[in-house]
């Protein structure tokens, strides 16, 4: 979004990352805020209970929002042992050479990009600012496909972080939305194998852990309910818990909608030998 580009450039001119620090990167509505309650309970185990009390956007912080721009706040300068997150939507083509200098690791998260755009619509059309028009969805799916959405393009987006978890496995971890939510149980043990936590194997912990951060679970707490609005976009805490579910976007999209972005991830995706998306 035009306003948020300040503070992405100072973000891509000024975020030195410590080795040790965890970078969730996402593009918007493919699971950021899960994602954020999963890595927060893995690498906070003793603080997990924290979600109960905060929604996940506050326990870590957004780089191009909290860390950096007009509402940001100090972060804590903590010693390179600790490990710290932070979440962004900044592709890796232009926070790449962030990331490889520091040596820093990455958990990526995708999504499928109908239920993506579906989310996106949803979440758009509920963002409180006053003189803004409906936004339709024949318009949505349009901007969609030309990339003109926040933090488009979405495909070069996902190719960004796949290819560079290809070549670095050890630093970038990718994982879709949809094999988090067949399997969580798994994934997560992936995940805390992947950042070094100590009961990656502890099977009683990681099952409470995808107990505590499912969506039945989280969205049932009153901070997650609530129409607080976040400090840097008049969005509402309840507005990252809609449905949870995969192939919603059948309700919303039209047939011809899907053809054509069916026919766009072939492209995009398929041609680059990731099947994935339709
Ligand atoms: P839907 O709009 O399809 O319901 P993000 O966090 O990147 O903004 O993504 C939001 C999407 O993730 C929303 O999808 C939201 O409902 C879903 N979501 C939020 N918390 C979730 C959870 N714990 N488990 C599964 N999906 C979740």
């Amino acid at each position: 979004m035009p306003m948020m580009t300040p503070a992405i450039q100072q973000a891509i001119a000024e975020f030195n990352p410590h080795p040790n620090d965890v970078i969730l990167a996402s593009f918007p509505k493919t699971g950021t805020t899960w994602l954020k309650s999963l890595l927060f309970s893995i690498i906070n185990y003793s603080s997990r209970d924290s979600l109960v009390k905060n929604n996940p956007h506050a326990l870590i912080p957004f780089l191009e929002n909290d860390v950096y721009g007009e509402s940001s706040k100090p972060i804590s300068i903590m010693s390179n042992d600790t490990t710290r997150i932070f979440n962004t939507h900044i592709p890796y083509q232009l926070l790449g050479k962030n990331i490889e200098s520091s040596g820093c690791r990455v958990v990526y998260i995708t999504r499928n990009p109908k239920d993506t755009l579906n989310s996106l619509w949803h979440f758009v059309n509920k963002w409180e600012m006053t003189n803004v028009a409906p936004w339709g969805m024949e318009e949505a799916v349009e901007k969609f496909c030309h990339g003109i959405v926040p933090d488009g393009p979405y495909y070069e987006h996902v190719l960004g972080y796949r290819i560079a978890s290809f070549e670095n496995p050890d630093k970038v971890f990718f994982v879709t939305y949809e094999e988090l939510r067949k399997d969580t149980v798994t994934h997560v043990k992936r995940l805390a194998e992947f950042l070094s936590c100590p009961f990656a194997d502890d099977d009683k912990k990681v099952e409470e852990i995808v107990k505590s951060c499912s969506f039945e679970v989280l969205s049932s707490h009153e901070v997650n309910k609530c129409d607080d609005l976040q400090a840097w976009f008049p969005v509402s805490n309840k507005s990252f818990f809609r449905q949870g579910t995969m192939g919603d976007h059948k309700k919303y999209l039209s047939e011809e909608a899907i053809e054509k972005i069916d026919a766009l991830t072939k492209e995009k995706f398929h041609k680059c030998g990731f099947i994935y998306g339709i």
